[in-house]
Parts: C-alpha cells; structure tokens; sequence
C-alpha cells in the first residue's frame, strides 16, 4: 500500500522506518525548545526538516542563517547587524539576522562551515543570548531556538580543532540523522509519485525506470531524484517515460552495474560456476585482457549500441562521444547495425 506521510504543516513524503522515526523525533522535539543538530549527506532532506519542526510547533519567526555564505568583511553585521556609521558606506543602522531569530527559530545551515572566529561570537549569543551589533556600543538581547545542520562528520570536527568543542556540545543537544536515499529505497516510490504529481502533466514511468531508481544509488539523494523527475518530465512529451529517458549520470551508472555484472559471469564461466552453485563467487579476474585501443573502442561501440536497442544518440551520450563521432565511427568499424 503506498502511504504519504504528511505531518501538520510539513511536506516531508516518505514511508520507510528510517523516515517514520524521524517524523516521530519531529514530532517530540517540536514540542520543547531544546537546540536540534541534523546531520546527513547533501540533499536528504535537512532543510525539509528543520522547517518541520518549526512548523510543527510554530512560535515567531523561521530565520535561515547560510553559515557557508558567511564569509568576507561583512559576515559579522549580517549576523549580528550594524549601527549607524559603523563602517564606509553603513548609511543605516541594520537589524542582523541574530536579532530576527528574536523569539522564533534560527536555522543555522552549513554549521560547518562557520569560521572559527565567528564560532566564538556565535556561542556568546547562545550562551549570554546577548550580542553587540558592528560599531555598536550597546548589547542587545536575542533569544531564540536552534535548530543547525551540516553535512559534515562535526565530532572529527571538534577533533582536528576546526570546530570549537563548547559550540559543539551547546548545539548537540537532540541529534536528528538524515539517512541516505540508497538506505531508505522504500521512499522511493512515494517520493516519485509526489514529485510526478508536483511537475508532470500526467507523466507515468515504466517499470524499468522503477527498477533502475531502485537500482541506482543516489550520490544527491532525495534533491537528486526529484532533479530526476523534473527534467524527465521537462524533456519528454511522455506520457510513459523509459530507461531511455533517464539522465546520462543514471544511465552510465546502470551501463557500468550491468558490464561489471557480465564480467563477473564471464569470469564465472572459466572457473566452473554454475547457477546450481550460487554460494560460490568466483574470483575476480587478476587482468584483464590487454587489447589495442582500437578494438577496445569497437567492443565499446558495439556494447553501447546493443545495450541502448540500436539508439544512436542515447549511446553517443553512453560513450560521451557526439552522435556525428558516432555516426563515424559506425561507418569506419563497418558496424551493422
Ligand atoms: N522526504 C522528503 N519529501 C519530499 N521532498 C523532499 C524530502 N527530502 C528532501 N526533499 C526535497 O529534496 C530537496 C533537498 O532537500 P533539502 O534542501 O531539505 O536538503 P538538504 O539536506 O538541506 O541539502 P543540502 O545539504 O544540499 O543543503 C528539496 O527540494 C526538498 O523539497
Ligand atoms: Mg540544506
């Protein structure tokens, strides 16, 4: 039975274990204020999360703090903000970020990324929930919720001395781990019906593709899928899409899998493997037979065009070669096809 899961305000779609225990962890921390640290790999979802949490439970605003654009001379009074005159050209005062978290939720992105100077100053408001803006001699006071996420390993962080150890602990408080999509394929199909019905035009996809997306393992994960859809969806009339309307990455990824397979098998025929036998793997081969270019390149052709039932432009993007070089190549090898 295929589930949507969808939570109060939040549009996280999805229907594994994985991502019903984070919906439940949702759920519990956005009933307290404690600091919330989501941690995962690019694309699962982070963000998604964040805003669900506030959602859940909304109080005051959602500001998103993007640690990794905090750079240059002017991160401290985007954060902190700046009064009148402070610097050449600071012609008003302005209200930084910190302070339009004031009573809502600051979401601090790519906390990994933040400078360690900046982490300092960050921890101060954390801790004291005061801060002075640039040029300033006042403090002022901002008290707020914080949520952080980053994609990187932040206790080897605080490890090698790159990320203060205090700031570490302050925000550690509830962890929340994204998975990977290739560790949670049962969203998959939930993910491609609510992505079909967001940007297709009564698009349906073959079961070849659904195999191939459950083949495939998302290196951008869920970010990934959904760019998938949309430029499926964008490029082809449809309404059923195929194997061959994947993007070239997905394709090549599904070449590589399935010629890596027929080596395997091949190597399995010389050393007595039988499908009677499944327990046994064959070795793999130490070499591979040495052949000159030109027959490589011939071979190669000739798989591409096999693989893609005669495609020329899906097996001169295969080979990442133009379908002209293609064309020629045909004619020079005398490939029948
Ligand atoms: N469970 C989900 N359901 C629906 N859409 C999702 C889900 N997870 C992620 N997405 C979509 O995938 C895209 C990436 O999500 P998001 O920006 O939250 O990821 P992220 O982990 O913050 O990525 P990055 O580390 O690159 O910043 C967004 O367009 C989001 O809408
Ligand atoms: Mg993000």
């Amino acid at each position: 039975m295929m589930v949507q899961t969808r939570q109060n305000a939040s549009l996280i779609v999805g229907e594994s274990q994985r991502t019903l225990q984070v919906l439940r962890h949702i759920n519990k921390v956005a009933q307290g204020r404690w600091p919330v640290l989501v941690l995962g790999e690019t694309g699962t979802g982070k963000e998604m999360v964040a805003r669900s949490i506030h959602q859940t439970n909304p109080e005051g605003p959602f500001v998103t703090i993007d640690c990794s654009s905090l750079v240059g001379p002017l991160m401290e009074s985007e954060l902190f903000g700046h009064a009148r005159g402070a610097f050449t050209g600071a012609v008003g005062a302005k209200l930084g970020l910190i302070e339009m978290a004031n009573g809502g939720t600051a979401f601090l992105d790519e906390i990994g990324e933040l400078p360690l100077d900046m982490q300092a100053k960050l921890l101060r408001v954390l801790q004291e929930k005061e801060f002075r803006p640039v040029g300033s001699l006042h403090s002022r006071r901002s008290d707020f919720r914080v949520i952080a996420a980053t994609n990187r390993d932040l206790a080897k962080e605080v490890e090698r001395g790159t990320f203060r150890r205090d700031l570490y602990y302050r925000l550690n408080v509830v962890t929340l781990r994204i998975a990977p999509l290739r560790e949670r394929k049962d969203d998959i199909a939930t993910l491609v019906d609510h992505f079909l019905e967001r940007y297709s035009r009564g698009h349906k996809l073959t079961q070849d593709v659904m195999d191939a997306f459950q083949a495939y393992d998302w290196p951008g994960n869920v970010r990934e899928l959904e760019n998938c859809v949309q430029q499926m969806v964008a490029i082809n009339s449809g309404p059923l899409l195929h194997v061959g309307d994947l993007p070239s990455g997905i394709q090549n990824f599904l070449f590589t899998r399935k010629s890596q397979a027929m080596a395997v098998c091949a190597g399995a025929g010389t050393v007595g493997f039988t499908s009677s036998d499944p327990m046994r793997i064959p070795p793999a081969p130490e070499y591979l037979p040495i052949l000159p270019l030109t027959e490589m390149e011939r071979r190669a052709i000739v798989h591409a065009l096999e693989y893609t039932k005669g495609d020329r432009g899906i097996a001169a993007n295969l080979l990442g070669i133009g379908r002209t070089t293609l064309y020629r190549k045909i004619k020079e090898y005398q490939l029948a096809c």
